[in-house]
C-alpha cells in the first residue's frame, strides 16, 4: 500500500508537527529538516513541505492523507476536511491591530473602516457580523506596514510574541479569536485508509493527553 502523506506547513509548526509524531510513536526516524528538498521521506510516510495556506488544498484534493493547519488558515479556507485532533502547538492570536491613536476611532462606532490582511474572509466576517462597512486590502506579507504608511488603517493578522506589532509602534485593538494547530484528515482517506489513519489519531491522542 502506498505511504501515508501528510502536508505540513514550512517553519516551525513543521517540526513541531515532527517531534509530536515522534513523541506519539508514531514515527521511529528522525527526519532532515536541513533541506530545500519538498518532499522528505520516512519508511512509512511522506512529507510534503508547503506554505500554511497550501495545506488545505493539499489535504481536500486528496494529494495529501493528513495535513497540520492553524485556525486562521482553516477558518480563511473552510475546507471540507475532517479536523479531528488540536494539536495545541502553533498558539496565537487572530487581532485587529494599529496605531494606539486610532483606538479612539476603532471604539467610536465608525460606519465604514480600513483593513489590510492576509485574512480578507475572516476579516470580512468579522465586520459585517458588527454592521461595519470594511474596505479590505488583501496582502501576503508584511502587513504590519500598511497603517504606517497609509494604506489602511487597521489590520487583521495574527500575533504570537508580538514583537512584529511592537517593533513597528502598533497596538492590539480588540482580539478577533486565539488559533492553534489542527490535525486535518482528507474524507476518502479517513475511510478507505481507516486501518493507517486511526491508529495515527489514536496515538497523537493518547500523547497529548499526558
Ligand atoms: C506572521 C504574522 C505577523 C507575525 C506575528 O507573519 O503575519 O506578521 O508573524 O508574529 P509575532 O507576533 O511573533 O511577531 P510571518 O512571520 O508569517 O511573515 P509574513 O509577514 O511574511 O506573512
Amino acid at each position: 500500500m502506498k505511504k501515508i502523506t501528510f502536508a505540513l506547513p514550512k517553519g516551525r509548526l513543521f517540526s513541531q508537527s515532527i517531534e509530536i509524531f515522534q513523541k506519539s510513536g508514531i514515527l521511529n526516524e528522525n527526519i532532515d529538516q536541513n533541506t530545500r528538498k519538498l518532499i522528505l521521506e520516512s519508511k512509512d510516510f511522506k512529507f510534503l513541505v508547503v506554505r500554511s495556506k497550501d495545506v488545505p488544498v493539499y489535504v481536500e484534493s486528496g494529494i495529501a492523507d493528513i495535513g497540520v493547519a492553524g485556525d486562521d488558515v482553516l477558518l480563511e479556507s473552510n475546507p471540507d476536511v475532517y479536523k479531528p485532533v488540536d494539536l495545541k502547538v502553533g498558539y496565537c492570536n487572530i487581532v485587529v491591530a494599529g496605531k494606539p491613536e486610532d483606538k479612539e476611532f476603532y471604539f467610536s462606532n465608525p460606519s465604514n473602516i480600513s483593513v489590510a490582511t492576509k485574512y480578507p474572509k475572516i476579516t470580512q466576517e468579522y465586520f459585517s457580523q458588527k454592521g461595519i462597512n470594511v474596505k479590505i486590502y488583501e496582502l501576503y506579507g508584511s502587513v504590519e506596514l500598511a497603517p504606517l504608511v497609509g494604506l489602511a488603517r487597521f489590520i487583521v493578522d495574527i500575533v504570537e510574541t508580538g514583537t512584529t506589532l511592537r517593533e513597528n509602534g502598533l497596538v492590539v485593538i480588540e482580539p478577533i479569536r486565539p488559533s492553534t494547530a489542527k490535525l486535518i484528515v482528507n474524507r476518502i482517506s479517513y475511510k478507505l485508509k481507516s486501518e493507517k489513519i486511526f491508529p495515527i489519531i489514536e496515538k497523537i491522542e493518547e500523547y497529548l493527553r499526558n
